[in-house]
């Protein structure tokens, strides 16, 4: 995937940096790790620095001295977890300033006008999101609007003169109901014009595996082949797989830097809780082979059990580590593909990562 900041090889995992920080990690490390797209938050941005800030900077790239390719999210999905006040109106989301306790409407035509003084290589629709585990008629309201909201967006983007540099994604909702993603799909694929690429949106709530799993390939299964395809909030390394054996391209979630803040390193022999007391005369680094700079420097599990409760040093030395393991299962499964060898790479990974030889 070619954007204003490079080359993307797909199928990608992007960090998140909420806050134009990937927590603990400077942005000349998180290069050096080979990570060429990470994610911003519209609304966490827009708040602080706020956009006088941004554009004195010369937007969000050089704000954070990010030179790579940056994907900002939109601000609904934000709106919602975050803010118990948030009210959807037809004309946009209505929330009470986290700061100011004013009353703010962020509407579709705003969210992209921030995203265009952020500069985002990818920016993402306005969306209404609701829970995947929401019943009713709200899930058809939240759908139908977010095309409605898809429409100001694409016609907002088109006057903006910015089209050239940044591009626009979809984001496909309608619960887990079939009919509604359906009528999503169909109605975001007339729109396709208008877009560069599509995001499967409204997943990873809770839902059961086997219903998340049937929403993204009846996504993929009807998302056109020549635009990248973007899972929303997808991180654990199964689900990443399948999602890829699905056909998805593209995804994100905090999981794997947050889960290196409470002490936790991702291996492909699973998951490492370095709390526990079982690692604290254990002298091995987290794995052998592994190319990250905590792995190549001999840092032992042992003193990652001694420092991670209270040293901010063990969590940017596990953040390094778990990126890196994030990016290397996206790596091996492009490589895989490349190869014509997937189905052996998943049947490997799947043995391994389910096996207790961590
Ligand atoms: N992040 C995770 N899921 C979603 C979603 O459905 N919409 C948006 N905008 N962001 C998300
Ligand atoms: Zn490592």
């Amino acid at each position: 995937m070619k954007l204003a900041h490079g080359v993307t090889m797909l199928p990608t995992f992007m960090p998140v940096a909420t806050q134009a920080a990937i927590k603990g990690l400077t942005s000349e490390q998180v290069e050096s790790l080979g990570v060429s797209l990470i994610l911003n938050n519209t609304y966490h941005l827009n708040l602080r620095p706020g956009l006088q800030v941004l554009t004195a900077a010369g937007g969000a790239h050089k704000f954070q001295g990010w030179n790579r390719n940056l994907l900002t999210d939109s601000g609904g999905f934000q709106l919602v977890s975050l803010s118990k006040f948030t009210t959807i109106t037809e004309e946009g989301a209505l929330f009470e300033s986290p700061f100011t306790g004013e009353p703010t409407m962020l509407t579709p035509e705003e969210s992209i006008s921030i995203q265009h003084t952020i500069g985002a290589d990818i920016i993402m629709q306005l969306d209404d999101v609701v829970s995947s585990l929401t019943v009713g008629p709200r899930v058809a309201e939240a759908m139908e609007r977010s095309v409605r909201w898809l429409d100001r967006c694409i016609a907002h983007h088109d006057r903006s003169g910015k089209k050239d540099k940044q591009n626009l994604f979809a984001i496909v909702q309608g619960g887990l109901d079939p009919e509604l993603r359906d009528r999503c799909l169909d109605e975001m694929m007339k729109r396709k014009e208008g877009v560069a690429g599509f995001a499967i949106g409204g997943l990873s709530g809770g839902e059961e595996k086997d219903v998340f799993w049937r929403v993204i390939k009846q996504c993929t299964g009807k998302l056109p082949e020549d635009r990248p395809r973007y899972s929303m909030g997808i991180g654990f390394a199964e689900d990443l797989l399948v999602c890829v054996a699905l056909g998805v391209d593209m995804a994100d979630c905090v999981f794997p830097t947050r889960t290196a803040r409470f002490g936790v390193a991702l291996t492909h022999g699973g998951p490492l809780n370095l709390r526990l007391s079982k690692h604290a005369k254990d002298l091995r680094p987290i794995d052998d082979s592994c190319p990250c700079p905590t792995c190549r420097d001999g840092t032992s599990r042992a003193v990652l059990h001694h420092t991670v409760t209270h040293e901010t040093a063990a969590a940017h030395a596990l953040t390094l580590h778990n990126i890196t393991f994030q990016a290397q299962v996206m790596a091996r499964a492009r490589a895989a593909i490349l190869n014509g060898t997937f189905p052996d790479y998943l049947r490997s990974f799947f043995a391994e990562y389910f096996s207790d030889a961590g």
